[in-house]
């Protein structure tokens, strides 16, 4: 096994709050992530995803535990972590007054490379994130999507061993986000080590080797996204709707004696009801043609990292 690029052990991130016990945003993380791996944070609002990245990053101190990042620990090799890291922040940070070209040309110079390597790279990141032709925009004219590749290529100035995304895609529509899931899954070929937070289960599927699921500074979970699945859920999900108001009553009967299988698990959600079972269509013909139920709509799909998600803590992933 070659040496783990980041090590946390217990990592803790306590902010104080007046008159009561520390409020604690990351509750004893423990992680390593492998050199070339594409390793994720998956989990709501507040998980605590932001903050991890923060200490990662070397831009924020850890309260208490450990945190080794490239073999350096953040609280003495801050600027040297800092160099050899590529960051893009939940918020992107560009000067608007720039154009996209002279964003990656200062951040070079920022990182103290040669004027002349500067251009060169600049021109190279413009490339691969597909803004040739937006070389001269400034940057407040750019889409969402343009911005988060900007960003991106941004990061990757210093050549870092480590990119560290935080929401890559969050608020992008899903065109903009499949093209940048794209990108990223270049950088993924070329061996570089992704560390990626996110709260969308299909972004989490689609570019992570492996992640932990996090919820309240904790970890739920911890696997690949198939074996997280195979662990956590069935094979299949049955989604069913019978109306608002008639959805716990049929919930009931379908646990009941004369209901479905003791092996599928029925879940119900604000406007439908998840059957967890390995064969959803069985499970739908019993519903019908058993229990003469007849739901408004029905849909069978693979179990997902939500589903996990919801097993784990009863809630979904968004709000
Ligand atoms: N500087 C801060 N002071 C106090 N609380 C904070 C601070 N930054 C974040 N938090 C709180 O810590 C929790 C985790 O935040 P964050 O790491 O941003 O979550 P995520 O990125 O998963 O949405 C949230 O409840 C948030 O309100
Ligand atoms: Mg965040």
């Amino acid at each position: 096994m070659p040496e783990p690029v980041i090590v946390a052990e217990n990592l803790v991130k306590a902010y104080p709050v007046k008159g009561k016990p520390d409020f604690l945003a990351v509750d004893g993380l423990s992680f390593e992530v492998a050199p070339g791996e594409s390793f994720g944070l998956l989990g709501p609002n507040g998980a605590g995803k932001s903050t991890t990245m923060k200490m990662i990053g070397a831009v924020s101190t850890r309260t208490r535990g450990e945190l080794s990042i490239l073999g350096l620990d953040p609280d003495r090799y801050g600027p040297e972590i800092r160099s050899r890291l590529g960051v893009v922040p939940q918020q992107d940070n560009l000067d608007g007054e720039l154009n996209a070209r002279e964003n990656l040309y200062i951040y070079g110079r920022y990182f103290g490379l040669p004027g002349k390597v500067c251009a060169q790279k600049a021109d190279e990141l413009l490339a691969f994130a597909q803004l040739e032709e937006k070389a001269k925009s400034k940057v407040d004219q750019l889409s969402g999507g343009m911005k988060r590749r900007l960003t991106i290529a941004r990061g990757l100035v210093n050549d870092p061993r480590i990119l560290l995304l935080d929401e890559p895609t969050t608020g992008l529509d899903p065109q903009a986000r499949h093209v940048l899931w794209d990108r990223l899954f270049r950088l993924k070929e070329r061996g570089t080590t992704l560390v990626l937070t996110t709260h969308y289960m299909d972004e989490a599927e689609q570019l992570c080797d492996r992640l932990i699921v996090v919820d309240k500074g904790r970890i739920m979970a911890e696997g690949t996204p198939a074996s997280l699945i195979r662990e956590h859920s069935s094979r299949e999900v049955l989604e069913v709707r019978f109306g608002s108001d008639a959805n716990v009553g049929v919930a009931d009967r379908l646990r009941g004696p004369d209901g479905l299988s003791s092996h599928d698990r029925v879940e119900v959600l604000p406007d439908r009801i998840l059957i967890y079972t390995e064969d959803g269509e069985k499970a739908l013909a019993h519903i019908v043609e058993t229990l003469g139920l007849h739901p408004m709509t029905s849909l069978v799909r693979r179990s997902s990292l939500e589903d996990v998600f919801l097993r784990l803590t009863g809630r979904s992933l968004i709000e």
